[in-house]
């Protein structure tokens, strides 16, 4: 990659104005927001990077595809559009559209999983964990120990301890219906996994008949950090090297309002008409026909235009490089971030960032509240609140990581805008020894990030 910046490879044509908002407004809101972000109305925000997640800006191609769209109910020729994308890129023959990633998730632990399965993964993302949890299956995480680390530079953190995931294999033999890997491991802060560890994965898996999915929410930022960090593999484009991937693999699954470069969407890939069959009468109950499953005409149009400009070079270049320099920045003003930075987003590191507030105070929830009084900037934390559980005495487990992720979206922000970010990041650390803790005064017991109710602590407390 080159080491200056890349511009952005597009023009802008249509344009959305964004929020400008007064300090004494964003207080208020975050009050009767019970300081829960997810709460806040979008227009009570100016720069939103809360996720990645469908919050893209789609191309003229794509626009042009969607109204060419045809919205039969079956065998709609929009559907064999997407199949055709779906093919060509993952080599597997069979394919149902979903709405999202979290429906494929369901489908999939639904028709494979029975009660006290064990799904090994490097990590996975909290639906998919939520689902698997769901069907009283155990989510398993068997990722490096370096993932754990968030100074280690370890250029390839996403990927899974095969010597961990060996001995699990032994420990649970037959009772392993699915393992996953997830690329890139969102979870540990968008951190690629190497084509040496998929082939390992791959080739321990096929020995013992376990079938092997992907998780490919971010598979082309993947694909481009194989291409720049991983030996033998420059020069090759990512879509080959995503090519290689899924001929490892039995079945994936997409998030497509990720790397697919749409705004709702996703579907399942796989290779056996066996469980294809299962998974049509599921996906029959509980999404739709197996030819639009979830989705519209036009979303799958755009999203079969979207999956090609997801692994074209340039923009993958212009996309690693905004986060690698949003990171940069941070990191010249003091911030502690997560090292190396991820494809999507940045993550700021509240353990350091807060050493001396304890975990119990959710200090990166605390951090995501000053961010946005200080400037308006929605981000999302993944941590105490996100992955924190109440073990059975009624204490608080905490995750090995406290972070706040910085998300980008695809194509919709230019430097100027995260260059702002930057500079209210810097300015919240500057003021980090005045940041209040927060407690929980309300949630649900699973994803409780999305709804849980807030209070700051007061002095004293
Ligand atoms: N897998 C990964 C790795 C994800 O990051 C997500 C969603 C999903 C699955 C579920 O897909 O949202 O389409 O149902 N991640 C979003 C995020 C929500 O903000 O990181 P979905």
């Amino acid at each position: 990659m080159n080491n200056e910046v890349p511009f952005e490879p597009f023009r802008i044509k249509t344009i959305e104005p964004i929020p400008i908002t007064s300090r004494a407004e964003r207080v208020r809101w975050l009050h009767e927001a019970d300081y829960n972000l997810f709460r806040l109305r979008a227009e009570q925000v100016t720069i939103d990077l809360l996720t990645d997640s469908g919050t893209g800006a789609m191309s003229a191609a794509q626009w042009g595809a969607m109204l060419q769209a045809d919205e039969s109910y079956a065998g709609a020729r929009s559907f064999y559009r997407l199949q055709e994308a779906v093919r060509d890129i993952t080599g597997m023959p069979l394919m149902v559209p979903t709405h999202q990633g979290r429906a494929a998730e369901q489908i999939l632990c639904h028709v494979m999983l029975q009660v006290g399965s064990r799904v090994p993964s490097n990590q996975h993302f909290d639906t998919t964990g939520a689902n698997i949890e769901a069907v009283r299956a155990h989510a398993d995480e068997l990722v490096i120990e370096e993932a754990h680390d968030p100074q280690n530079l370890h250029p390839f953190k996403g990927n899974m301890d095969l010597d961990r995931l060996a001995a699990y294999v032994a420990e649970h033999r037959g009772n392993i219906p699915l393992a996953c890997l997830t690329l890139t491991n969102n979870s540990g802060g968008g951190q690629p996994v190497s084509l040496a560890n998929v082939r390992a994965v791959s080739a321990l898996l096929r020995r013992e008949g376990i079938p092997f999915f992907l998780d490919i929410a971010r598979y082309a930022e993947n694909c481009y950090f194989i291409q720049q960090r991983e030996a033998g593999q420059e020069g090759r484009a990512p879509i080959e090297i995503a090519r290689e991937i899924f001929s490892l693999a039995d079945g994936c699954w997409m998030s497509a309002k990720k790397d697919g470069l749409v705004n709702i969407g996703g579907f399942i890939a796989l290779r056996d008409s066996n469980l294809y069959d299962q998974i049509c009468q599921r996906l029959i109950l509980t999404e739709g026909f197996p030819t639009y499953g979830g989705m519209a005409g036009y979303s799958m149009e755009a999203l079969a235009v979207g999956l090609y400009e997801g692994l074209d070079e340039h923009y993958l270049a212009y996309r690693i490089a905004q986060a690698h320099d949003l990171g940069a920045r941070l990191k010249a003003g003091g911030v502690p971030i997560l090292e190396p930075v991820g494809g999507h987003a940045v993550y700021i590191d509240a353990r350091r960032f807060l050493p001396a507030m304890p975990q119990s105070y959710f200090p990166a929830q605390a951090i995501s509240v000053a961010m946005y009084i200080e400037g308006g900037v929605r981000t999302v934390e993944i941590g105490s609140v996100m992955f924190g559980r109440s073990d059975e005495a009624g204490s608080e487990q905490f995750p090995a990581l406290d972070l706040v992720r910085l998300t980008l979206p695809r194509r919709t922000y230019t430097s100027s805008h995260l260059n702002y970010v930057a500079d209210v990041g810097i300015r919240v650390y500057k003021q980090r020894s005045a940041l209040v803790g927060l407690r929980i005064t309300q949630a649900p017991p699973a994803l409780r990030h999305f709804t849980a109710y807030f209070a700051q602590l007061e002095v004293g407390e």
